[in-house]
């Protein structure tokens, strides 16, 4: 394996890490404008560096999490994901060769964790339907940081096949895995999917996931008014008790198939409203700087449960995380048009450190805030025409 040699920091880049420092990484100082290093041409430079520190973007915050698509196919149609009327029998899905290997997966890891990666999550699409997904968490699962510290491994599934699954990822050294669960009834659950699994089946997933010890294990439970919304209290009350994190996410605008309506998205507050209701609850503090879930708890002691509000709350001031798409797209938002692609340059025998200053030029240009201005406007999406669709960047 190549080495990338001493990094040389910009003088701007130098002046921008005082702010940020391991104790307080996600702090966002105002004067980030005049400290942006998204000036400094990468190209030129030796980016990868002694790890110590952090590689801020265009608003100071650092790259911390990496999410990649192993697969833009799924085994659901999930109508606010996939759903069947534009991924029918005519959708075309990426060829097999355009997908990155597990051999170029590795070496991308490799080079983002050097860059302050600390957390991969694995997602699709379904990422269980990637052939002999379990070697690629093998591979994973040995990196570590510059630190010493292993990096952490998680994945996220629809569940259908972790039954049969689990214990072969925990055994190549998968961390542990988020569900999706969007009902308890097969009716919602099979409208909400898209598809006639029996919840059972995924039930039957998460007690195996939990056997193998793919712990702490998460839910997580899209919110769709007038669908799914009924299910929140059986769902709350199912998972109470079990050790399991069930978190509730507003329904986005993300992708341009869902048909997507503010109409439709059941608040954070009236989710926690409605929870309250029946169990008292009460907040906790986040686990770490830049989580996407508000964390409560049962005050009589029934465990944790979140909501992730990506509409009615932003939290892009904090986001740390960028997304590998199944065919090598670097995407520095949930909610952008393109991603800047690194396959190219993979496979025509770029050495580490071009690969490495491409991936630290794009991060360090990043400005991206879409929720936040969803938000700022009046609720509605925020005016991108062309959009990624997540089952093919990953949640
Ligand atoms: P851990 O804290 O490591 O367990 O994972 P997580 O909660 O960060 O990841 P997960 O993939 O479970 O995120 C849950 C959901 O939050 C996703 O499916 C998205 O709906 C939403 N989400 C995650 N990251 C982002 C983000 O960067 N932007 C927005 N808008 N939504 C996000
Ligand atoms: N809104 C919110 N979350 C979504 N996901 C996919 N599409 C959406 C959407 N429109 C997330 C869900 C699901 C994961 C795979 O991706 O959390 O569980
Ligand atoms: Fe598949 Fe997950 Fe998208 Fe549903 S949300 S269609 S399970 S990738
Ligand atoms: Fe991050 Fe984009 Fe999500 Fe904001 S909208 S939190 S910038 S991925």
């Amino acid at each position: 394996m190549p080495t990338i040699d001493q990094p040389l920091w910009a003088p701007e880049i130098r002046q921008a890490k005082k702010f940020i420092t391991m104790s307080d990484p996600f702090r966002i100082i105002p004067v980030a404008s005049a400290q942006t290093p998204a000036a400094v041409d990468y190209r030129a430079l030796d980016v990868a560096r002694d790890h110590a520190d952090t590689l801020p973007d265009g608003l100071l915050r650092p790259l911390r999490d990496l999410r990649i698509s192993v697969t833009d196919r799924c085994n659901l149609r999930c109508t606010y994901c996939m759903p069947r009327e534009v991924f029918n029998d005519s959708h075309t899905y990426l060829p097999r060769s355009d997908l990155l290997t597990f051999e170029e997966i590795e070496r991308l890891a490799r080079l983002f964790i050097r860059l302050g990666v600390g957390k991969i999550r694995l997602t699709g699409g379904e990422p269980l339907l990637r052939h002999g997904i379990e070697q690629l968490v093998e591979k994973l699962a040995s990196l570590h940081t510059a630190a010493g510290e292993p990096v952490e491994i998680a994945l996220t599934t629809n569940g259908v096949l972790l039954a049969r699954k689990a214990q072969s990822l925990k055994d190549a050294g998968l961390k542990r895995v988020t569900v999706s669960l969007d009902g308890l009834s097969d009716a919602v659950f099979q409208r909400m999917s898209g598809s006639d699994v029996a919840v059972a089946t995924v039930l039957e997933g998460i007690a195996a996931a939990q056997a193998a010890g793919l712990g702490p294990l998460k839910v997580n439970m899209v919110v769709k008014r007038g669908v799914n919304e009924h299910e929140i209290v059986p769902m709350a009350e199912h998972f109470r008790r079990s050790g399991i994190v069930l978190r509730f996410i507003e329904y986005m605008d993300v992708g341009t198939s869902n048909g997507w309506r503010m109409d439709d998205v059941v608040s954070a507050r009236e989710i926690l409203g409605r929870i309250s209701e029946r169990f008292p609850i009460e907040q906790l503090d986040p686990n770490y700087g830049g989580e996407v879930a508000e964390r409560w708890r049962y005050a009589d002691g029934g465990g944790e449960v979140g909501v992730i509000a990506s509409v009615t709350h932003a939290f892009c001031n904090e986001c740390t995380r960028a997304r590998l798409s199944t065919d090598g797209k670097l995407y520095t938002c949930l909610f952008a048009g393109d991603g800047m692609d690194l396959r190219t340059p993979l496979r025509s025998g770029e050495g580490d450190r071009v690969l490495t200053n491409l991936i630290a030029d794009c991060w360090s240009k990043r400005t991206d805030r879409y929720s936040q201005l969803r938000n700022a406007a009046t609720g509605d999406a925020a005016g991108a025409v062309k959009k990624v669709e997540m089952s093919y960047i990953g949640g």
